[in-house]
């Protein structure tokens, strides 16, 4: 084989050795996914973008060699054949140096993959995404960190597996890093995120949709704003999905996930809060039914307009890792756990108070909440102050150390900026469609049914307690009494800004 006198130079010869390495590993590597099942990202990166790019600067190097050859020849007159370039393994200085640059180019090629290896992984962890722009992450890293999801790599919900995705967020992920570096990241982060990794390709790898889940029973506490902290309790039997039915996930919760159900909607914020209009598709008989919501109808021509979503984990499940809890929850939480006493008189009112209030970041935010417990406290219930002193003091840090890890005003990260779908006290949830206001042509409508999604076991408080067998349900009984106002209206109604 010939080759034009111009190649047989050092620049070039290397330049060869590195695009042939390249270009066998890639050959190796392809044949090695081809055969495997599940591809990590880690060879779908080492293939699709270490060994290309290394390739093309092999490939570069040669012409690059060539030329200056060309340029030196000219240069010194002399003939390009004459300079010609002449292996012989038989000599002994070419055998080493032939061994040399062959080991060298090796150990080279050897590095700069585990380096792009150590780097990539590195731009992976939990450490690189939750703390290097700790400022911006600081919200969605503190909650993730109290989550069920904590040892979950971010990466493996917000990327997935395969190259493809891989490649999809560094490119976004370089956009963030400028964001940051150059200031101009928005507050809150906007969330949907527009181009979230479908559940099927993220949470579907852990979580199998087919799996039935037992009944379970939620068991909550909550604490009114009269001066005792009445405790009032509600315990919850919720029917995620029947064990009992062999046949498929014909009842309960899941049943929005069995394979065969299909749940379009439009929603016409960008939360998607407000959904006007539903479709339902039972993929093995074909039925569909179409429900329009009668309190907010939607216009023929948004319909056009407007994106088609289909349900799937997350828009039940949107806050599996970063939930901001309200404050009645996590002071509920709170003083369920004892963290803060429910001796003190009007504590919880006086904490709802506290945290209605806005704040620019969270020093201002800790240092009010100290002095206007204690400055409470001085005025109403002196001898409070005199007799249950660490109380107070214990107080205060229970109610500093649950802001610190639900509300993010630097960020403008808290409850009221992400809504949370399941349930429906403080947001609609499941109530934007399950509100008795969605209804089909032929009449039937998505039911708000208590008994539909749990039943209740346990209610009220002390000795007014009342509790039903695991068969049963009881009414619901609102804490206080609100007339009635429940069984029309929207939890949401009063519970997203009752303070
Ligand atoms: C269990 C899966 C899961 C894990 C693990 C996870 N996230 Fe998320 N993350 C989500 C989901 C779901 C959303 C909300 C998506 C939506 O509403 O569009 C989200 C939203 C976000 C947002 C947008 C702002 C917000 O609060 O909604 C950021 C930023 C974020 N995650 C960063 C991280 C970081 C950093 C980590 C690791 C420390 C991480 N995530 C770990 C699932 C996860
Ligand atoms: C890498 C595996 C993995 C991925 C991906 C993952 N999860 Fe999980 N998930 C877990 C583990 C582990 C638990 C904790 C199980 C336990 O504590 O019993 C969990 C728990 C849960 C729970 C129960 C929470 C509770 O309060 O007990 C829900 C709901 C859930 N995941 C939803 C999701 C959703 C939605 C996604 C996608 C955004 C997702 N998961 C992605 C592994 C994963
Ligand atoms: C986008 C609209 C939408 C949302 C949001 C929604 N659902 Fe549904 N749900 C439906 C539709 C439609 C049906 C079917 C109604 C029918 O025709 O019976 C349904 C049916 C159900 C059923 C009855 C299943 C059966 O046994 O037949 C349960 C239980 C249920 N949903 C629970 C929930 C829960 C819990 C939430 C909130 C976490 C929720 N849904 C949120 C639309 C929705
Ligand atoms: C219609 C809304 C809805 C959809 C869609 C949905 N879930 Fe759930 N899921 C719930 C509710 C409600 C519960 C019960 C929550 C509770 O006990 O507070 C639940 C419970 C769970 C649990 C905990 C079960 C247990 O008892 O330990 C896991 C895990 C889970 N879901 C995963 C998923 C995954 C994965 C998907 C998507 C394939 C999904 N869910 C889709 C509403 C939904
Ligand atoms: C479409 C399903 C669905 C319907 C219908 C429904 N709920 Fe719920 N409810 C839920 C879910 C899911 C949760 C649990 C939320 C969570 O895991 O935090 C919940 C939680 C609750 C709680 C505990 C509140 C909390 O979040 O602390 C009460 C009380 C309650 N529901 C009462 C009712 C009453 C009263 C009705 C009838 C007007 C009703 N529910 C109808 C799904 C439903
Ligand atoms: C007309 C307004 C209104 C409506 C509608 C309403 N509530 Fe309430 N709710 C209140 C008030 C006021 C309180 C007392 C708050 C307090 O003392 O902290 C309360 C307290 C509660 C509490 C105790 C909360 C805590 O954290 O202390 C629960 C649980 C509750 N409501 C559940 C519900 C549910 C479930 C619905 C919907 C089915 C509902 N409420 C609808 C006004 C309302």
């Amino acid at each position: 084989m010939k080759l034009p006198a111009s190649y047989y130079n050092f620049i070039s010869y290397v330049g060869s050795a590195i695009a042939i390495i390249s270009l066998m590993l890639i050959l190796f590597m392809a044949i090695l996914t081809s055969l495997m099942e599940d591809v990590s990202s880690y060879l779908g990166i080492l293939i699709l973008l270490i060994l290309p790019f290394l390739l093309v600067v092999g490939l570069i190097l040669i012409p690059i060699g060539m030329r200056l050859k060309v340029k030196k020849s000219k240069k010194e007159h002399t003939s390009l054949s004459e300079s010609r370039f002449i292996l012989d393994l038989n000599i002994k200085q070419h055998r080493n140096a032939t061994f040399v640059f062959m080991l060298g180019t090796f150990l080279f090629l050897f590095f700069t993959g585990i380096g792009s290896y150590e780097l990539y992984h590195y731009s992976e962890s939990i450490e690189f995404c939750g703390t290097i722009c700790h400022e911006v992450m600081k919200p969605e890293y503190v909650a993730y960190q109290n989550s069920p999801h904590a040892k979950v790599t971010c990466a493996q919900c917000h990327i997935g597996s395969g190259a493809e995705w891989f490649v999809k967020a560094k490119i976004s992920g370089m956009y963030q890093v400028y964001s940051v570096l150059a200031n101009k990241f928005p507050t809150p982060i906007p969330t949907p995120i527009e181009n979230l990794r479908p559940a099927r390709e993220t949470c579907e790898q852990c979580h199998w949709p087919q799996k039935f889940y037992s009944n379970s029973i939620n068991s909550e506490k909550y604490y009114l704003t009269d001066k005792e902290n009445t405790e009032w309790e509600v315990q919850l039997i919720m029917k995620t999905g029947s064990t009992n039915d062999a046949s498929g996930q014909e009842n309960g919760i899941h049943w929005h996930i069995n394979p065969n159900i299909q749940i379009d909607y439009i929603a016409t914020d960008a939360k998607r809060e407000m959904i006007p209009w539903v479709r339902y598709i039972n993929k093995e008989t074909g039925d569909t039914l179409i429900y329009n919501s009668q309190e907010e109808k939607l216009l023929e021509e948004a319909k056009d307009t407007l994106h088609v979503r289909t349900m799937d984990c997350m828009d039940c499940h949107n806050r599996p890792a970063h939930n901001y809890l309200t404050p009645a929850t996590f002071v509920n939480n709170a003083m369920a756990s004892g963290e803060i006493s429910k001796e003190l008189p009007e504590l919880k009112l006086l904490a709802m108070e506290l945290f209605a209030m806005s704040f620019n970041n969270t020093d201002t935010a800790l240092l009010t909440i100290e002095s206007n417990v204690w400055n409470f406290y001085k005025d109403n219930y002196p001898e409070i102050v005199e007799e249950k002193t660490q109380l107070i003091e214990e107080a205060i840090v229970g109610l500093q150390n649950s802001y610190s890890l639900n509300m993010f005003p630097e960020m403008k990260a808290n409850w009221d900026a992400y809504p949370d779908h399941i349930g429906h006290m403080e947001f609609n949830g499941c109530f934007r469609c399950h509100n008795d206001q969605h209804m089909a042509d032929n009449g039937k409508v998505i039911s708000k049914d208590c008994n539909l999604c749990h039943s209740i076991l346990v209610q009220g408080t002390g000795a007014e307690k009342e509790y039903a067998s695991l068969q049963d349900t009881l009414e619901f009984k609102h804490p206080v009494d609100i007339d009635g106002v429940w069984k029309e209206s929207n939890c949401s109604k009063c519970h997203r800004y009752l303070y």
